[in-house]
């Protein structure tokens, strides 16, 4: 899930793709690198680490010329070394390429071209320059090559390649791995994402796979057997300053504190469009819900939400084993598909496989103009605006915002949902001022402990698990989350003195069972941290969250959990923003 960018204008090219991945290190953060073109020749800086390390060893801005691509790199094929690190050449350093996705048969290529080229990385990378420059020795002009290069590659890919035989442009396609095209008036790029260039321009244009762009003193679109295509700008209503961190030392405390915001804005939906969706899963015969990471925990609560508010059961499916399931998928099925990236390959490929099959495919998405976006039936868009730190947050909560506009709906109450929503806003900012000291003093007292278990049960048991995520994706450590029931069935044999335990137990019909599970935590020695309306006596901890209605509770619930995930990556001198091994959009299988 890497971050590729390329740029040729009126302005110095280095610059702008320092800033290009700055807002691309999301996606990938174990090498950064550029290369760009002047005088005819090729210069390339890249080496392992964040790239405001890298800026700094290489001087990444100070590369010459007009025209140039880059990368942050999130390691699939070789280790996290300078030599892996994009871009990549040829034998003759005349071409470089940046790269997104997998080239599955790159070590048939390899063997093929190792009688002629010389090989320095282990990356599945390099196998796309050498072919390139196989391809430009015979004569083709660097589009050709593309073109020939990308059709002998097998899985998904996104890249762009400059040529200095070429010197005034950059040929891009894709196959899966996104790829944006951004142009404003002197000023052309190519990009994993529109954020890469926001502070530019946001008219863009997305490419279909197969595809290429041609960037130079014009923008040119080809289709999949190299001829012309015309395709039209559009202008995503992201702004900018969305994307800073407007005075926050993170950007996940900044969309923390967004959230009553996200909300508001989820609501802001074509009423008849979410009728019609609302209808559309009444009338299907069978409906499925399948989803990743958070979006799948958002998932659970949604399936809760149907069944709570309108009396119907459907079923969510991990999407990594979605396509196991399309034995079962027919021109019956209702398919809705979260993402907040729009991007996420196990999404993509388990849709597509229900498309093939004839499903009605329903997504909410964060990303105007995504994959997932462009390849469903009906599309419910979060509103939220870019959303920069790896841990999601606020995209999780406008995710829920929109199953309550929909299963309201479908009960024929959706705008007594629109009004129930708005009015737990201010409570979620009550919920954000009075929780944080204590949550940042507890993550402080919980620093050195590496278990921590998260339970509940009814709608709040896909926030335990949510919490838990959030715990191991900003600070590294083992937490687990539960509905509160399961823990006696194996895992309490983990709670020893001290363990962390975060109950879930809002004052429900949930809350007798809950607390007794508590009960069962403490008498192994569990440090209880109790997030409920009221104090009670089990709590070594209390976190107090306001009182609303039951199907509304995960948006006050979660809250408190993201702050703690936050509190603990700073407690223990962890990044929350850039947590290692991860990316923010997961575009590889
Ligand atoms: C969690 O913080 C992660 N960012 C991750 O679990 C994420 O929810 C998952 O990768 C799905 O992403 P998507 O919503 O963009 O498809």
């Amino acid at each position: 899930m890497c971050g590729i960018i390329g740029y040729v204008g009126d302005g110095a090219a280095a610059p702008i793709l320092v800033k290009a991945l700055g807002n691309l290190e999301c996606r990938g953060h174990d090498s950064a690198g550029i290369a760009t073109i002047n005088d005819g020749k090729l210069c390339v800086e890249k080496d392992v680490g964040k790239l405001d390390q890298v800026c700094e060893t290489h001087s990444l801005d100070g590369l010459p010329g007009n025209i140039g691509i880059g990368h942050v790199r999130w390691a699939t094929h070789g280790d996290v070394t300078q030599v892996n690190a994009h871009p990549h050449s040829d034998c003759k350093m005349q071409i470089a390429v940046v790269h997104n996705g997998i080239v599955e048969n790159y070590q048939e290529l390899r063997t093929r071209l190792e009688s002629k080229h010389v090989f320095v990385s282990q990356t599945d990378t390099e196998v796309i320059p050498h072919l390139i420059e196989e391809y430009m020795d015979a004569g083709a002009s660097l589009e050709e090559a593309v073109l020939k290069a990308s059709k002998e590659l097998k899985g998904c890919y996104a890249f762009a390649a400059v040529c200095v035989k070429e010197p005034d442009k950059i040929v891009a396609t894709r196959r899966e791995s996104p790829l944006v095209v951004g142009a404003s008036a002197h000023r052309s790029f190519v990009a994993s994402d529109a954020l890469a260039f926001l502070e530019e321009t946001n008219r863009v244009a997305f490419l279909e796979d197969g595809e290429m762009v041609v960037l130079g003193k014009n923008v040119t679109f080809l289709d999949k057997d190299g001829q012309p295509v015309k395709k039209e700008f559009k202008e995503v209503d992201w702004k900018w300053d969305q994307a800073s961190k407007q005075g926050f030392d993170f950007y996940m405390m900044k969309e923390i504190m967004d959230e009553p915001q996200a909300i508001r804005r989820a609501t802001m939906q074509d009423k008849k469009l979410v009728l019609e969706m609302a209808i559309g899963i009444l009338r299907s015969r069978q409906v499925v819900i399948t989803a990743c990471g958070s979006s799948r925990y958002a998932a659970l609560v949604g399936r809760y939400l149907f069944s709570r508010l309108s009396g119907q059961f459907y079923n969510v499916i991990m999407a990594s084993e979605f396509q196991y399931f399309s034995d079962s998928i027919d021109n019956n099925t209702l398919v809705i598909a979260l993402s907040r990236s729009g991007e996420t390959a196990d999404v993509i490929q388990g849709v597509k496989r229900a498309k093939d099959n004839g499903a009605t495919v329903y997504s909410m998405v964060n990303t105007v103009g995504s994959s997932l976006a462009r390849m469903s039936d009906k599309v419910l868009y979060l509103n939220c605006g870019p959303e920069m730190g790896v841990a999601t947050t606020k995209t999780f909560v406008a995710q829920l915002a929109l199953f309550h506009l929909l299963s309201f709906t479908m009960a024929n109450k959706l705008d007594d949902g629109v009004q129930q929503l708005l009015d737990i806003c201010p409570k979620i900012d009550g919920c954000l001022s009075k929780n944080s000291k204590k949550l940042q003093g507890l993550a402080q007292q919980t620093r050195d402990k590496n278990d921590f278990y998260y339970i509940a049960r009814g709608i709040n048991f896909a926030v335990a698990a949510e919490g838990a995520l959030k715990m191991k994706v900003t600070s590294y450590v083992h937490a687990e989350g539960m509905s509160a029931g399961e823990l006696k069935h194996g895992t309490l044999a983990l709670i020893e003195k001290d363990t962390p335990v975060i109950v879930i137990c809002p004052q429900d019909r949930t809350y007798e069972e809950t607390i007794s599970n508590a009960h069962e935590t403490k008498a192994r020695g569990a440090f209880v941290i109790g997030v409920s309306e009221k104090m009670h006596p089990i709590f070594d901890e209390w976190i107090e969250i306001p009182e609303v209605d039951e199907v509304f509770q995960p948006l006050v619930t979660v809250v408190p959990l993201q702050l703690l995930a936050y509190y603990s990556a700073l407690a223990r001198g962890r990044d929350p923003d850039k947590p290692r091994n991860l990316a923010k959009s997961v575009s590889v299988k």
